[in-house]
């Protein structure tokens, strides 16, 4: 017999679902597998930290800019979970998270649509592949290409000379603002330019922060970018 799931209220995404989902024994188990598989080859930090500053970041952003509580709850579901796929393998790792969670999530009270909108903006955060399919996706791309910051970084060594390792960890504060009434997010950076300077920051993150230009668009906003309290882009 053919099973098909019962849509629930979805009154269930926006009362207590979050906490339910990241305190899954397999969800957490797998995004600990994950960071700890990014470590092994030399990447950032991409645990708990940063799933919940991405988390933080995508629900504040389409909170502040006045879309449903429901959006912003999924926002926070998709950029918490956004990259459990890594424990498997980095490369495509959004589309790999993204078909990995539809089983791990079947189980809680989400309506197919809703659980549609956290897998795409699972599939679609990376700047290699990623479109801005909808609000969610937008939100959790902005989050994560903006999570930069010294405490992402493993044990840093400045004689290994690692430019990524070197400008996360000269990023010493990180703030994303969302002002309505311009229709604006801004990335505040506080970079110690002993460690890194601006230029090596857009070297390496171009893409990323078009992409945050991108999916601030989508938003309806301007992306600006402002360095040590100068606007500088
Ligand atoms: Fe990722
Ligand atoms: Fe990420």
């Amino acid at each position: 017999m053919k099973e098909t799931r019962t849509e629930k209220p979805q009154a269930g995404v926006e009362n207590g679902l979050f906490e339910q989902i990241i305190n899954d024994p397999q969800i957490q188990a797998f995004l600990a597998l994950a960071d700890e598989h990014l470590g092994v080859i030399g990447y950032t930090e991409h645990g708990a930290r940063h799933g919940s500053r991405v988390a933080k970041w995508a629900g504040s952003i389409l909170h502040d800019l006045g879309h449903s509580s429901e959006e912003c709850s999924l926002a926070r579901i998709a950029g918490y979970l956004h990259d459990i796929g890594n424990f498997i393998c980095r490369e495509n790792h959004g589309q790999t998270g993204a078909t990995l969670l539809y089983p791990l999530l079947c189980k809680y009270p989400m309506t197919e649509r809703q659980l549609g909108l956290v897998l795409s903006a699972v599939g679609n955060h990376e700047e290699q592949y990623g479109q801005v399919y909808n609000s969610i996706c937008a939100a959790v791309m902005i989050g994560d290409k903006s999570d930069v910051h010294r405490s992402r970084v493993r044990d840093y060594d400045p004689s290994r000379n690692d430019i990524h390792d070197d400008v996360n960890y000269a990023v010493t504060r990180s703030q994303l603002l969302v002002d309505p009434n311009v229709h604006e997010i801004k990335l505040e950076l506080q970079i110690d330019n002993n460690i890194a300077s601006v230029m090596d920051y857009f070297e390496i993150f171009m893409e990323r922060m078009v992409m945050c230009r991108n999916a601030s668009q989508f938003l309806g906003c301007s992306f600006r970018i402002s360095c040590n309290g100068t606007s500088i882009g």
